[in-house]
C-alpha cells in the first residue's frame, strides 16, 4: 500500500503530454497534441491530449483520461501497480503505508501460492531434464511431438514423476507448508496425514497468467489406458480460476496486439505446435467453453478473433456453439475449418508455414456466413428447418452490439437466403430488442450485487423527514418518491437518466467552479461553488440520484468540499504571489524603471496608463487561474481515483468536454466556454432532471389510471392533478431559484 501523500504526489507529477509520449507519437496542434491512438488500429490521428485539462481521449474509439487513467488501461495495469510506474518514471520514493492484518494475509496467501508454484514448475522442469526418466519418458515424448528445445524452455514444459510423494517430500523439505500444497492443488492429502502428487508420471504444461506467474498446472498422461483421464488440471484455488485463465496468453500477448488478431485453438498440444511453427497469436480456452471473462482478457489485446477447430461434424457444431458469447462482446469473429482429420497441432506440423498462410487467406471464413452456409446445408429443402435456421442465423447478428454491422450482415443474410431484407431486419430487431431487455436485467442484478459488497446502500439515503420547504413545488409527497433504482449503463436512454448524466457531468466537470452567491438561512451571504448549488437544491427538494453509480459519485465529490477549501488557500496565496512577479516583470519589459527619472507630465500620464493595462492584464490572468484550477479540481480528483466505476465515469464525462478544444485554437470561431455559461446552464438541467421525473410519474400515474378499476379511478386522478400542479409550479419556478450573478 502506498500511502496518501505519495500518491498525491505521484498524482501531481503525472503530466499527460509527457506520460501519453512514451507510448504514443504527438503532434502539437494549437493547445493540444495529437497522435494515433494506442487503443484501437487508428489510421488518420484522433488521439487528442489536452495539457490545459491533463486528459487525452481518443476520438474514434472514446478511450482516453487522466494520466492514471491511461496508463492503467495502455498497460493493463491495476492502479497501484499504476501508480508504482509512474513513480518510478517521476523518480518518486514510494512511502508504503502499513497493510493491515487482513489484507497482509489475503496477500501473502497469494503470494506464498504464486511462490510455491514458481518452485514446483522450476521443479517439474528440473525433472524433465535433468533426471533419467524425466529425459527418457517426458522429453522423449515431447520431442516426438515435435517441440524443440527452445519451445519446450518457451512454455516452461516438465514432468512429474512416478513416485507418489516425491514432489511433496521435496517441496516440505524446502519449508513449504503441506496446506498450500493442498490448497494450490499439487498434492491432496492421503489417509496416512501425507499428501499425494497430483501430477504423477504426467508431462506438465504450466498455466500462466498475463503476467507470467505460474498459476495452475495441467499434466498429461502419457498412458494409452482409456480410463485414465489424459488430463489432470490444477484445482480452482486463490490464484486460478478457470475462468479466467487463458492458456498461451503470456506468450502470445505482444504478437496479438501486434497483429491485432489472434487464433482461438482448443489444446495446449496446438498452441504449443502452432507457436513453433510461426503462428505466435494463438491461445487455448483448454478444453473448456470461453467464457465473458476470458473474452474480456482477449478483447484488451484485439477485437479480432479466429476460431480454429477441427473440419468434422462434431468440431463444427463445438465451434458454432460458443461464439454467440463472442459476438455479443462485440468482437470480430471469423472461423477457420480444418480438413476433418485433422487439429491445429497435425495441421503445422504436417504443412510449411507457407502453406498454412495460404490455407488461412483460403478458408478463413467471416462467422455470420460461415453459420448460414452450415445451417442452410442442414435445412436443404426443408421448409420448416429453413425457418429455423433463418433464426438461428438472424439471432447471432441479433446479438452483435454494432447497428452498423447488424445491418450488413442483413443485408448479406437476406442474399444467402433469398428472403426480403426488411423482413430479416425486423426480426433482428425483434431479438436484439429482447437481448437488450435480457441484457439489462442482467447487469441491474450485478449491478446490486457489486453495490452490495462494496457496501453502497440499496434504498435511497435522504431522510424522508427532510424539512419541507414552506413553498416550492416540493408540496407533493408523491414527487418526493425516490425514483426507481435504475443502475448506471451508458445506454440507458430514458429521459431521467439522460438529465441525470447531464448534472453529474457538470459536477464532474465543474464542481468547484464559482457559480454564485448565496444567502445561508444564517444570514451570511458566502460564495457557492456549483457542487455546492446542487446539493443545496438536491436537499431543497429531496431529491438523490437514481443511478447508484452516480449516487455514490456524487457522495464521493461532496467528501472533497473541505479539502478543497483548504487547497483552495494554498493555491490564493500562491498566486498572488505569481501575479506580482508577473507585474513587476512586465513593468521591466516596460522600462518602467528607466523612465523613473523622466519627469514629463505626458510621459507619466502614458506610464499611468501602461500601469493601469498590466494591472488589468494581471487581474484578468489570475482570474483565469484561479477558474482553471477550480473547474480542474474535482475533475482531476475523480479522473485519479482507486475506485474503477466512478474513475472511469469521471473520465468519461470530462473527455466528453474536450471536442471544443479542437475548435478554439480555429482563429474564427468564437467560442463560448461551458464554464462562462454555468449560472443558466446549471439551473436549467437541474430543471430539466426535475421536470424529467415529474414527466415520468405522469406518465406512470397515466397508464395507472387506465387500469384502474372505476372506484381507485377518482384518487388517481386527483393525485394526476396534483402532478399537473406541481410541473406547473416547477415551471414558474425556475426563474426564481436562479440567484443573480455578482
Ligand atoms: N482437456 C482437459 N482434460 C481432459 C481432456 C482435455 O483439460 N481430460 C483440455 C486440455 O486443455 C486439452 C484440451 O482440453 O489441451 C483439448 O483436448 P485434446 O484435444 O484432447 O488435447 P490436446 O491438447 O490436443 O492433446 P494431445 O494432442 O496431446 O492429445
Ligand atoms: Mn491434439
Amino acid at each position: 500500500m502506498i500511502d496518501e501523500s505519495t500518491v498525491q504526489q505521484i498524482l501531481d507529477a503525472a503530466d499527460i503530454v509527457d506520460v501519453v509520449s512514451d507510448f504514443v507519437a504527438l503532434k502539437r496542434r494549437g493547445a493540444n497534441w495529437v497522435g494515433l491512438c494506442p487503443f484501437h488500429n487508428d489510421r488518420r490521428p484522433s488521439f487528442w491530449v489536452s495539457p490545459a485539462k491533463g486528459l487525452c481521449k481518443c476520438f474514434s474509439c472514446g478511450e482516453g483520461g487522466s494520466p492514471i487513467h491511461f496508463i492503467m488501461k495502455h498497460e493493463q495495469l491495476s492502479f497501484p501497480e499504476a501508480l508504482r510506474y509512474l513513480a518510478r518514471k517521476y523518480h518518486i520514493e514510494i512511502q508504503e503505508k502499513e497493510l493491515t492484518d487482513e489484507e497482509k494475509q489475503a496477500q501473502s496467501e497469494r503470494e506464498a501460492m504464486l511462490m510455491l508454484n514458481e518452485w514446483a514448475c522450476d521443479y517439474f522442469e528440473k525433472q524433465l531434464h535433468e533426471t533419467q526418466s524425466g529425459q527418457d519418458i517426458g522429453l522423449s515424448y515431447f520431442k516426438e511431438r515435435g517441440f524443440n528445445d527452445a519451445t519446450i524452455k518457451e512454455f516452461r514444459l516438465g514432468y512429474s514423476s512416478e513416485g507418489y510423494d516425491e514432489l511433496y517430500k521435496a517441496a516440505v523439505s524446502q519449508g513449504f507448508n503441506p496446506q498450500l500444497l493442498f490448497d494450490v492443488g499439487l498434492c491432496i492429502p492421503d489417509e496416512r496425514g501425507g499428501g499425494r502428487d497430483r501430477f504423477r508420471g504426467r508431462v506438465i504444461f504450466p498455466i500462466m497468467n498475463i503476467a507470467g506467474k505460474v498459476i495452475a498446472f495441467g499434466g498429461r498422461t502419457l498412458k494409452k489406458d482409456k480410463n485414465i483421464a489424459k488430463y489432470v488440471n490444477s484445482p480452482e484455488s486463490t490464484i486460478y480460476s478457470k475462468r479466467n485463465a487463458i492458456y498461451g496468453l503470456y506468450q502470445a500477448k505482444r504478437e496479438i496486439s501486434k497483429q491485432d488478431k489472434c487464433f482461438i485453438v482448443e489444446g495446449y498440444a496446438d498452441v504449443i505446435s502452432m507457436n513453433q511453427a510461426g503462428f505466435k497469436n494463438v491461445i487455448a480456452s483448454s478444453g473448456t467453453a470461453l467464457t465473458e471473462g476470458h473474452i474480456h482478457l482477449i478483447s484488451r489485446y484485439t477485437k479480432n478473433v479466429t476460431e480454429m477447430f477441427d473440419g468434422d461434424a462434431a468440431g463444427i457444431k463445438a465451434a458454432i456453439r460458443g461464439v454467440d458469447m463472442l459476438l455479443k462482446e462485440g468482437l470480430n469473429i471469423k472461423v477457420l475449418p480444418l480438413p476433418p482429420e485433422d487439429d491445429p497441432d497435425s495441421f503445422v506440423r504436417a504443412h510449411s508455414f507457407a502453406e498454412v498462410e495460404e490455407y488461412i487467406k483460403q478458408n478463413e471464413t467471416d462467422f455470420i456466413h460461415f453459420k448460414t452456409s452450415v445451417v442452410l446445408k442442414d435445412a436443404q429443402n426443408d421448409p420448416i428447418k429453413r425457418t429455423a435456421a433463418i433464426t438461428d442465423v438472424v439471432k447471432s447478428i441479433a446479438i452483435i452490439p454494432d447497428e452498423i454491422a447488424r445491418m450488413v450482415y442483413a443485408k448479406e443474410c437476406s442474399n444467402l437466403f433469398d428472403m426480403d431484407e426488411q423482413t430479416i431486419l425486423r426480426q433482428i430487431k425483434y431479438y436484439s430488442d429482447k437481448y437488450i431487455e435480457q441484457w439489462r436485467k442482467e447487469r441491474q442484478l450485478q449491478h446490486a450485487r457489486e453495490q452490495r459488497m462494496a457496501g453502497i446502500p440499496q434504498t435511497d439515503e435522504t431522510p424522508t423527514d427532510a424539512p419541507h420547504p414552506a413553498d416550492g413545488y416540493t408540496g407533493d409527497t408523491d414527487a418526493q418518491q425516490p425514483v426507481q433504482d435504475v443502475p448506471y449503463s451508458k445506454n440507458r436512454s430514458d429521459n431521467v437518466h439522460v438529465q441525470e448524466r447531464e448534472v453529474i457531468r457538470l459536477i464532474v466537470n465543474y464542481g468547484m467552479c464559482y457559480l454564485t452567491d448565496t444567502e445561508y438561512e444564517d444570514g451570511t451571504v458566502r460564495p457557492t461553488t456549483v457542487l455546492e448549488y446542487i446539493n443545496n437544491e438536491l436537499l431543497l427538494d429531496n431529491m438523490s440520484f437514481s443511478d447508484p453509480l452516480y449516487r455514490h459519485t456524487f457522495e464521493i465529490a461532496k467528501q472533497y468540499i473541505d479539502t478543497y477549501y483548504r487547497d483552495l488557500g494554498t493555491f490564493k496565496s500562491q498566486l498572488e504571489v505569481r501575479t506580482q512577479e508577473y507585474i513587476t516583470e512586465e513593468m521591466k519589459e516596460l522600462g518602467y524603471n528607466e523612465l523613473d527619472a523622466l519627469d514629463s507630465t505626458a510621459l507619466i500620464l502614458a506610464l499611468e496608463q501602461k500601469e493601469k493595462s498590466v494591472n488589468a492584464k494581471a487581474i484578468a490572468r489570475a482570474n483565469n487561474e484561479l477558474m482553471e484550477y477550480n473547474c480542474g479540481y474535482l475533475m482531476k480528483a475523480l479522473c485519479s481515483l482507486d475506485d474503477d466505476p466512478v474513475r472511469q465515469l469521471a473520465c468519461e464525462l470530462a473527455a466528453e468536454n474536450l471536442p471544443q478544444l479542437s475548435k478554439i485554437h480555429t482563429q474564427f470561431a468564437v467560442i463560448v466556454e461551458e464554464r462562462d455559461k454555468l449560472i443558466h446552464l446549471v439551473p436549467e438541467r437541474l430543471f430539466n432532471w426535475k421536470n424529467a421525473i415529474l414527466v415520468q410519474r405522469i406518465n406512470d400515474l397515466k397508464s395507472k389510471i387506465a387500469q384502474a378499476s372505476p372506484d381507485e379511478q377518482p384518487q388517481l386522478m386527483e393525485q394526476l392533478q396534483g402532478l399537473y400542479a406541481t410541473r406547473h409550479k416547477l415551471a414558474a419556478f425556475i426563474g426564481d431559484r436562479v440567484v443573480n450573478p455578482k
